[in-house]
């Protein structure tokens, strides 16, 4: 077995509370860490690594864990960048949009979705995303779903069936029909080939009752379950995430006092998408009241071409810090074990020993350059299954430039 010293790393962010300063991001400076088999074998001080086969010098550079986005929709054909203008020009979002990528996707070939999907994970991947969850949710019916499915699964093993994204044209006057659709046949061939359901519960989407219904049937089909809630307008789509125990409750731009405290008590993490109120000029959720309250935040891209074409997470945390009041700190851990937390995950999100060696090296002394510096290309990924491999330039190139 071959191992790996990453080693000569100015700041060293492990998010592993027993390493380092004993705080949450578990921060060691001068530090190392061997790689062997894909996985964190050892982390400490750079003069008492122990001797490996091969050996990655970052010349002081900070390195981080890589982020994990547990919220996009990469599954999809064509653009709505005519819907972003006109709310930029002042119309507010309504989620109407969603029917005009149904139509695109449903017409377009597998092979045009596939290299859709395979940009849009490669631009992720380049911007330091080690782990991505990928929806279902633009082509809503049985076989268009399961194909977006298995689409997804070529990307990751984080894959959620959202077929309650929105009630597709033909079941317009049959809403119960398609209810009917989602908790029967739809969700009989589609359940095999996720781990979780996601249902848009919102104003102008899915209302509550229907969303208890998809969830309560993709549940005792052994799915995990997730809710985008409170996008659009209050409601009570917080408080069924979290009484049905989901993992995440995702969006949560309209809060109040009782969702803070139903969100604190629970597992259910806030999964916070900053991209989306970016570019629907709405507010932005509430972070620094759910922090407080003690919920764990979870930070994602939301990935789509409606509300959120955002590829770098590094713009996510960004936006976090400036628009939300999260520390650099917070956003980060956000970004990395906070979406880890979302998905349920144990071994990402973090590099303590045990973990998956996903990590990313800054181009930068301090993991706090990613909102410091925004729009700055800062990452070079560096994934277990490729350890010799990164996917942008070669360290000695940056450190020369540094
Ligand atoms: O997460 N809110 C629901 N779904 C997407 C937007 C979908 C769209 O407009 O295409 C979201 O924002
Ligand atoms: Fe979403």
């Amino acid at each position: 077995m071959t191992s790996t010293l990453v080693t000569r790393i100015g700041e060293l962010t492990t998010n592993d509370p027993t390493l380092g300063d004993g705080t949450a991001l578990g921060r060691l400076g001068s530090a190392a860490f061997v790689v062997e088999d894909g996985r964190v074998a050892w982390v400490g001080s750079a003069s008492a690594a122990p001797e490996c086969d091969t050996r990655l010098d970052v010349a002081g550079a900070a390195v981080v864990p890589g982020f994990v986005d547990s919220h996009t929709h990469l599954v999809f054909a064509g653009e709505r960048s005519d819907e972003f203008e006109a709310r930029m020009a002042g119309r507010p979002y309504d989620g109407g949009g969603i029917a005009r990528t149904v139509a695109a996707t449903r017409a377009a070939s597998a092979d045009e979705l596939r290299s859709g999907v395979a940009a849009r994970v490669g631009a992720l991947r380049a911007g330091g995303v080690t782990t991505i969850e990928v929806k279902s949710g633009y082509e809503l019916t049985t076989e268009g779903e399961a194909r977006d499915l298995e689409l997804a699964r070529t990307a990751t093993e984080q894959v959620t069936w959202l077929g309650a994204h929105t009630v597709p044209p033909e079941y317009a006057h049959d809403r119960a029909g398609y209810l009917a659709l989602l908790t029967g046949p739809m969700l009989e061939r589609c359940a095999p080939l996720a781990r979780w359901a996601d249902v848009f519960c919102d104003r102008g989407a899915f209302d509550l009752d229907e969303a208890r219904a998809v969830l309560e049937a993709a549940r005792s089909r052994g799915l995990g379950l997730r809710l985008h809630a409170n996008q659009l307008a209050h409601g009570g789509a917080v408080r069924l995430a979290v009484e049905l125990g989901a993992a995440s409750a995702d969006h949560l731009t309209h809060l109040d006092e009782g969702d803070l405290e139903a969100l604190a008590g629970s597992s259910t993490v806030a999964t916070l998408t900053p991209g989306a109120e970016f570019c629907t000029r709405s507010a932005y959720a509430p972070a620094r009241r759910l922090l407080d309250a003690g919920a764990t935040v979870a930070l994602s891209t939301d990935c789509n071409p409606g509300t959120s074409y955002v590829t770098s997470m590094a713009f996510v945390i960004a936006l976090a810090v400036r628009e939300m009041g999260l520390t650099c700190d917070e956003a980060l851990w956000s970004a990395t074990r906070g979406g880890a937390r979302a998905l349920r995950l144990d071994d990402v999100g973090h590099l303590g020993v045990g973990a998956r060696a996903d990590f990313l090296v800054l181009d930068a002394p301090r993991a706090a350059h990613l909102a410091y510096r925004p729009g700055a290309d800062l990452v070079t990924t560096h994934l277990a299954s490729v350890p010799s491999r990164p996917l942008r330039h070669p360290p000695s190139r940056r450190s020369a430039e540094r």
